[in-house]
């Protein structure tokens, strides 16, 4: 009886009734989602979304570069992804003259399309399980070592035995931290070109003061085409490429977003980890997040300064200082939210079932004490780390340029002269870029905040003897020495470093040593490697290893539980419905945003808020076109869901109960960024840009009407109730299944 109650208990807690959790591999749809999905109001079934012997959505889902994902929504290979995806792109086609950043872009021909040089376009052919084959041999009696060894073998067999095609590719990625194995065989394309940008105060509206923000106003598009070669496979990049034929396209509904209705996001979620232990999220809300956090507002506040007073500094500085705003921000709203919603506490509760329900005799009841042993040990290095990588790694440039340097020397030394021309090549590459977005006054006085900050905060065993006995009470301080380094060094300077690296290698090495930026940088990199990685990588190996039996131990232990496995920059879909939220007692926001928000926070003049004259008048007239959202004459612009989705998810389609799509994925909510860790259906939402405001500004404000003509536009709720005619600009376009019309 005890025993009947004390199941129920546990399994309501953890099979939660409520869709939302989870980034599923589209292999297993059929069996662990499909009822529910379908449940939830999804229309189509688990192979409409995932099939190897038909075209399926999975063959309109693309990653793109590697880091973010994009759909095809045209039979030519026209595709979406966000602003901020393609940002890289299109700021280096931008120029003073055409500042496609701050006016867009938009290619009238095919013609003007513009190539992007290693820009790839990967989709996914197959996935298959290939666990048997990969633990083949590996044995609980191996070591780390054995173990992996007897895995690289077994994964080189069966790389060698699955390749199916020309152009295909393998890849094969542990899943539940090694439990299981999957086999990803892609094709990827190598001429993408850029198709359609909006300005940035469109694609990236609200800037850094409204990301992982709702209510949200941004329209974070790009669009960009994929181009193949004359039999529609992966060619050079090279004029004579033609548009790639896709094998499907999602198709585009009109008909906007309702409270709870169905949407899952398919795309390529980065990193997760659910399955940690309580102590790791111990050591994340109280050390490592702050140390994190605490680092990058002194670099942030410094760059702030500077780029405030002057606009050319900003322009410089607006990449670098949105990537680490980005992080530092979502850091903290994860620590927010992992205490708002107790998910320490949680945790606990959750492993005391564990534990319970072990058998008396279980192997696996070393398992959790084992771990907080290995926190305790490896704590005082996980933090000196996270300091040493986020200052000397990230935010102190000049000590990055050292880095390089010192890995230039080794490289030489170890590796012969061949080795290091490659390796110096590559940094004249790197450099050729560095210095234009360089300013030597900023980096030294991060440099002075950050060494300090350093000193004071890291045990005195891990500090170069420079950094040492400085202080704000001795004689000389941390001001005074970066004073004195940047005043000496030839780092800082394009010309002197271009002929510090000219000569034989040896008169190279010999000048860089005596630089002294590297003496400094050269010697907190020994210690660090030595003192830190090494002992944090050595204990780390043995979490790895625990964290791979502790997952099985779950697996076993909840046989009820649907598991799904950690992200991995691999293929994932992931379900929920639209739904606002209580971020706080007694308010409850929304789930839809309107242009009529843009409005109310347009700054004239403002770098994040500024609205240009042609959208203001597009308001004004309320001239939204098919675009409008019927229920209130309003253009929607931006919508939230419960899809479980992470950073590398950005560009992800939202698609609708039919396969349609309806959104662009491009955020998560700052109450719920914490779901990367413990995901929360009451808090967690992803951030999507409505599809219909993303047509607004493709044909009323930019006018490239000519790129609607090749997309398939439709109205899935309306075709319920009647004969789908759907019009726009007074024509008649394609229904479901039919070939656009051309102009
Ligand atoms: N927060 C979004 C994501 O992680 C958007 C980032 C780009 N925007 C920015 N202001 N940094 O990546
Ligand atoms: N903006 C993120 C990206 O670049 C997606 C937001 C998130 O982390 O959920 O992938």
């Amino acid at each position: 009886m005890k025993k009947t109650v004390l199941l129920v208990v546990i399994s309501s807690f953890l099979i939660k009734s409520y869709a939302g959790e989870g980034m599923w591999l589209p292999l297993f749809l059929k069996s662990l989602n499909e009822a529910e999905m379908q449940e939830l109001g999804m229309k189509l079934s688990a192979e409409d979304i995932y099939s190897v012997n038909r075209g399926s959505l999975k063959d309109a889902i693309v990653h793109f570069g590697g880091f973010c994902t994009s759909e095809l929504i045209s039979p030519d290979g026209l595709m979406l992804t966000n602003h901020h995806c393609g940002y890289g792109q299109i700021q280096s086609h931008s120029s003073l003259t055409n500042n496609y950043l701050k006016d867009g872009f938009w290619a009238k021909t095919r013609q003007d399309e513009l190539r992007n040089e290693g820009l790839t376009a990967t989709m996914i052919n197959e996935i298959v399980d290939v666990t048997i084959q990969a633990l083949e041999g590996v044995t609980d009696k191996m070591n780390l070592k054995e173990r992996q060894a007897q895995i690289d073998k077994n994964l080189e067999a069966i790389k060698n035995s699955l390749i199916r095609a020309d152009h295909q590719d393998i890849a094969i990625r542990p899943f539940f931290h090694g439990n299981q194995y999957f086999a990803f065989l892609t094709t990827t394309y190598r001429d993408v070109r850029l198709v359609g940008a909006p300005p940035e105060s469109i694609g990236k509206f609200g800037a850094d003061t409204d990301n992982w923000v709702w209510p949200r106003h941004t329209g974070d598009f790009s669009l960009f085409r994929i181009y193949a070669g004359p039999d529609n496979m992966p060619a050079d990049p090279a004029d004579e490429n033609i548009p790639y034929k896709p094998k499907h396209f999602l198709p585009i509904s009109l008909d906007g977003v309702d409270t709870d209705d169905f949407t899952m996001v398919f795309g390529f979620p980065g990193r997760t980890q659910e399955y940690l232990p309580s102590q790791a999220l111990e050591e994340i809300v109280s050390d490592l997040n702050p140390t994190k956090i605490n680092i990058r507002e002194k670099a942030l506040n410094i760059l702030d300064k500077y780029m405030r007073k002057d606009e050319a500094t900003r322009i410089k500085y607006a990449s670098k200082f949105a990537r680490i705003a980005n992080y530092w921000k979502k850091w903290i709203g994860e620590s927010q939210g992992l205490v708002k919603s107790k998910a320490i506490d949680k945790k606990k509760q959750f492993e005391k079932e564990f534990t319970d329900l072990l058998p008396k005799n279980s192997s696996y009841r070393h398992i959790l004490p084992e771990f907080d042993q290995l926190y305790k040990e490896r704590a005082p290095y996980a933090i000196v780390r996270d300091n040493y990588n986020e200052i000397a790694g990230r935010n102190i440039e000049l000590m990055r340029l050292v880095g390089i340097s010192v890995r230039l020397a080794s490289t030489f030394e170890n590796n012969g002269a061949e080795a290091y021309e490659g390796y110096k090549s590559r940094v004249l590459g790197f450099l050729e870029n560095f210095y234009k977005d360089y300013d030597p006054a900023i980096d030294q006085e991060i440099f002075a905040a950050l060494t300090d900050h350093y000193a004071q905060n890291v045990s005195d065993r891990y500090v170069p003897s420079e950094l040492k006995s400085l202080g704000s009470h001795v004689p000389k301080n941390y001001s005074m020495l970066a004073e004195d380094i940047y005043g000496a060094t030839s780092m800082t300077s394009r010309e002197k470093m271009m002929a510090m690296l000219e000569g034989s290698p040896e008169e190279v090495i010999a000048r860089i040593k005596a630089d002294p930026a590297y003496k400094l940088g050269a010697e907190w990199k020994a210690i660090y490697d030595k003192e830190v990685q090494e002992p944090y990588n050595a204990i780390n190996h043995k979490m790895d290893s625990l964290q791979r039996i502790y997952m099985a131990a779950l697996m076993e232990t909840f046989p009820e539980r649907r598991f799904y496995p950690d992200a991995n920059s691999t293929l994932r879909v992931t379900y929920g419905q639209v739904k606002g939220y209580q971020p706080t007692d007694a308010v409850n926001y929304s789930p839809v945003t309107y242009l009529d928000g843009v409005i109310e926070k347009y700054k004239p003049g403002d770098y994040e808020f500024d609205v240009d004259a042609k959208l203001l008048e597009l308001y004004h007239k309320k001239d939204y076109g098919d675009y409008v959202d019927k229920k209130n004459g309003k253009l929607p612009v931006c919508f939230i869901g419960t899809n479980h989705t992470t950073g590398g998810n950005s560009g992800s389609p939202a698609i609708d109960a039919y396969g349609n799509l309806i959104g662009l994925n491009f955020d998560r909510a700052w109450e719920g960024t914490m779901s990367d860790l413990n995901y929360d259906p009451t808090i967690c939402r992803n951030i999507m840009v409505d599809v219909r405001y993303i047509l607004f500004v493709v044909d009323k404000y930019a006018g490239a009407g000519h790129l609607i003509d090749e997309m398939k536009l439709v109205r899935p709720k309306i075709r319920l109730k009647k004969k789908p005619k759907i019009q726009r600009a007074g024509r008649e376009t394609n229904k479901l299944g039919e070939q656009p019309r051309k102009r």
